[in-house]
């Protein structure tokens, strides 16, 4: 494929590197793979690159839907319309695999958002890259009020119903399939505390169980559960995932009940510690996604409560109509 739009030439990038080939949880927390990149030159047979885009569609999903992200061009040619094109032409191959739903994820603050918005995208939520460096990690209290047990593989029904019945006030990936309520207004979360383990989907309650089954799979995990005179009220998992960055595959879940008493710090502190004492890790990180002007309550625990800090913000912006 060879398309030339804006005075340059968009080629497949034939033998990507490895890294991208694979299935992989990009920074709005969906599944997507394997990736395909497009680059840009000047000239046909010009060696090196001015611009360069990355496209996949999502995996393991019943939604049709496909993510352009890792935009780049030189500099100087920003307002050339090169991004536009790179966007535009990923789109078209996204498009022609039937995506319905394309998400463009940008770094935030480097101004790439307006190539997106000229196109038809809009931004529905930010990701917040969490890091924490373990080898300075500062005392966490923890409250006796709760009983904290740390379990490697939990019971995949009990816990996929708690964490589908946790309190979400932001985008997390089992909520999805009433995300789209979301982006014209806050959803409002319900008063009555109707099972949100038997109101979910067959699909997403399938998932959330598969993930906790697997417990493990992927590295070294484990899970601190704690309970109120018996009742499970929160958890927090953590991981040693190797290479890969999320340290975390839940985080912090804590009952509705619970919240504001202590629980949140008590989890997280046992989850870094782990990570630093049982794994010998250095550096810990988590991406939590959050509202478009306003933090997950996560964040401010993480930051305040735990030391860490926030190494990077995404934007991810969406678009759903295509002429
Ligand atoms: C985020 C969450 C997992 C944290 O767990 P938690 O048990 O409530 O956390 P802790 O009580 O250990 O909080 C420790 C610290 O984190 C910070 N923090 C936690 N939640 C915060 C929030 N919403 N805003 C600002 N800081 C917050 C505070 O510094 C807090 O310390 P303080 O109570 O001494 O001020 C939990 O609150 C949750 O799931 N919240 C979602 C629902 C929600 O926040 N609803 C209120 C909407 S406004």
């Amino acid at each position: 494929m060879t398309t030339t739009a804006a005075a340059y030439i968009i080629e497949v990038l034939p033998d990507p590197p490895a890294r991208v080939l694979g299935e992989r949880v990009e920074a709005n927390q969906l599944t997507y793979g394997p990736s395909e990149i497009l680059v840009a030159r000047r000239h046909p047979g010009d060696v090196s690159f001015v611009g360069a885009v990355r496209l996949a569609m999502r995996v393991r999903t019943p939604f049709v839907e496909g993510i352009i992200t890792d935009l780049q061009v030189d500099d100087d040619l920003k307002d050339s319309g090169l991004p536009e094109a790179l966007i535009a032409e990923a789109e078209a191959r996204l498009r022609s695999r039937g995506a319905r739903k394309i998400d463009g994820l940008l770094l935030d603050g480097v101004g790439m958002a307006p190539h997106y918005y000229r196109l038809g995208y809009w931004s529905s939520r930010r990701s917040v890259v969490l890091a924490w460096d373990l080898a300075s990690l500062r005392d966490i209290p923890e409250s006796p009020e709760y009983e904290v047990v740390q379990v490697d593989r939990p019971d995949a029904d009990v816990i996929g119903h708690f964490i589908l019945n946790s309190y979400q006030p932001y985008f997390r990936w089992w909520k999805e399939p009433r995300e789209a309520q979301k982006w014209f207004r806050v959803e409002l979360q319900p008063e009555d505390y109707e099972d949100q383990y038997e109101r979910a989907t067959a699909e997403i309650r399938e998932r959330v169980l598969a993930d906790v089954r697997n417990a493990g799979a992927s590295g070294p995990q484990t899970y601190f559960l704690a309970y109120r005179d018996g009742e499970l009220i929160g958890l927090c998992d953590a991981r040693d995932s190797g290479s890969a960055t999320d340290q975390f595959e839940w985080c912090v879940l804590v009952s509705r009940s619970s919240i504001g008493k202590g629980l949140g710090s008590t989890l997280l502190g046992r989850a870094l510690r782990w990570l630093r004492d049982e794994r010998g890790l250095a550096h810990a990180e988590y991406t939590s996604t959050s509202g478009l002007d306003d933090y997950d309550p996560l964040i401010y625990l993480s930051t305040v409560a735990t030391g860490a800090f926030i190494k990077g913000e995404f934007l991810d912006c969406v678009k759903t109509q295509f002429e």
